[in-house]
């Protein structure tokens, strides 16, 4: 049985095997096909932080698969009130047949898997967000920017950051990184992607420079300067991200028609500009829309391998 715990969690074909499917299911979608591929299946998701998109496409996803999906907020179960997440994963997983977390630290999540009877999905937490890097990637394949890109973050190393690491130290291609100092990416999960990037010949380049990171960029990415869970951080943060926003002026030293890709929720005249967002908002709502399809080629791909 497998978890999607991390983009790490797998190898590059079995990447590209759970995209297509992701794509299969799309196109069959829009002809009007629904194969029920998880009919009679419940799928938990267990949320430890807000979500739009990530309970909307869940939940879509699965009634569209023929299955069930129960939200679950931390407010109301017992885990809100110190059930610990090992009897959580142990009465859960006896009753459902596929789990979605997201939480705060990636050490629950995978003590929530390793005390699981099924598999369990990443649904963001503070180190990774890896759901959202499959629909990422998906967005870079409908545009046409998935053969060798050059991928450049501009902003925080969060979440996002991280995945968008594994994603390219698996697939093989060139990201730069672009942080204001004291921001920049963990270092044990830098370590794990430049390791990875000498099998797969990624190339991974870290800098405190925006611009050097968007020279030439086929693809541009950010994210929010404030995670959730970070509120308490926003003043500081504002401050110490100064001349990070994604704005025409930035926009403008990468490639031509270059993409600009942001997970959402997006917070305009921060990481990014009113006129970037909205000059870019059909990839921008695509890549939302994906997230649906991608997490049910995960899910299928899940249900199939569970040995
Ligand atoms: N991008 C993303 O995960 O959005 P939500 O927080 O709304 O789920
Ligand atoms: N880095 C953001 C992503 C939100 C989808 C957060 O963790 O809040």
């Amino acid at each position: 049985m497998k978890h999607f715990l991390t983009l790490n969690d797998f190898n590059k074909n079995e990447i590209l095997e759970m995209i297509d499917l992701a794509f299969e299911i799309k196109n069959d979608l829009k002809n009007g096909k629904r194969k029920h591929e998880l009919s009679g299946q419940t799928l938990g998701m267990i949320f430890e932080k807000s979500s739009t998109r990530t309970r909307v496409s869940f939940e879509t996803g699965m009634y569209q698969l023929g299955g069930h999906a129960l939200f679950l907020s931390s407010k109301d179960i017992q885990l809100g009130r110190g059930e610990p997440m090992k009897d959580t994963a142990r009465v859960i997983s006896r009753m459902v047949d596929m789990v979605m977390i997201r939480t705060f630290s990636q050490s629950s999540l995978e003590e929530f898997a390793s005390f699981s009877k099924v598999p369990v999905i990443n649904g963001l937490t503070d180190a990774y967000h890896p759901v959202q890097l499959m629909a990422d990637y998906m967005t870079m394949i409908e545009h046409g920017k998935d053969k060798n890109p050059i991928v450049a973050y501009v902003g925080d190393g969060n979440n996002m950051t991280h995945s968008w690491l594994l994603l390219a130290a698996k697939l093989g291609f060139e990201l730069r990184v672009a942080t204001p100092k004291g921001y920049e990416v963990d270092s044990d999960i830098l370590q794990k992607a430049l390791t990875l990037a000498t099998q797969s010949n990624a190339t991974i380049i870290i800098t405190n420079d925006p611009k050097e990171a968007v020279k030439g960029a086929d693809v541009v990415t950010t994210d929010t300067w404030i995670s959730m869970g970070q509120e308490d951080e926003k003043e500081q943060r504002v401050k110490d991200f100064d001349g990070f926003i994604v704005d025409d002026a930035l926009m403008a030293e990468a490639a031509k028609e270059a993409l600009f890709l942001h997970c959402l929720p997006a917070y305009r005249g921060y990481e990014v500009s009113e006129e970037v967002f909205e000059a870019h908002a059909d990839e921008i709502f695509s890549e939302a829309e994906n997230r649906l399809h991608a997490q049910k080629g995960i899910m299928v791909w899940l249900d199939t391998h569970r040995g």
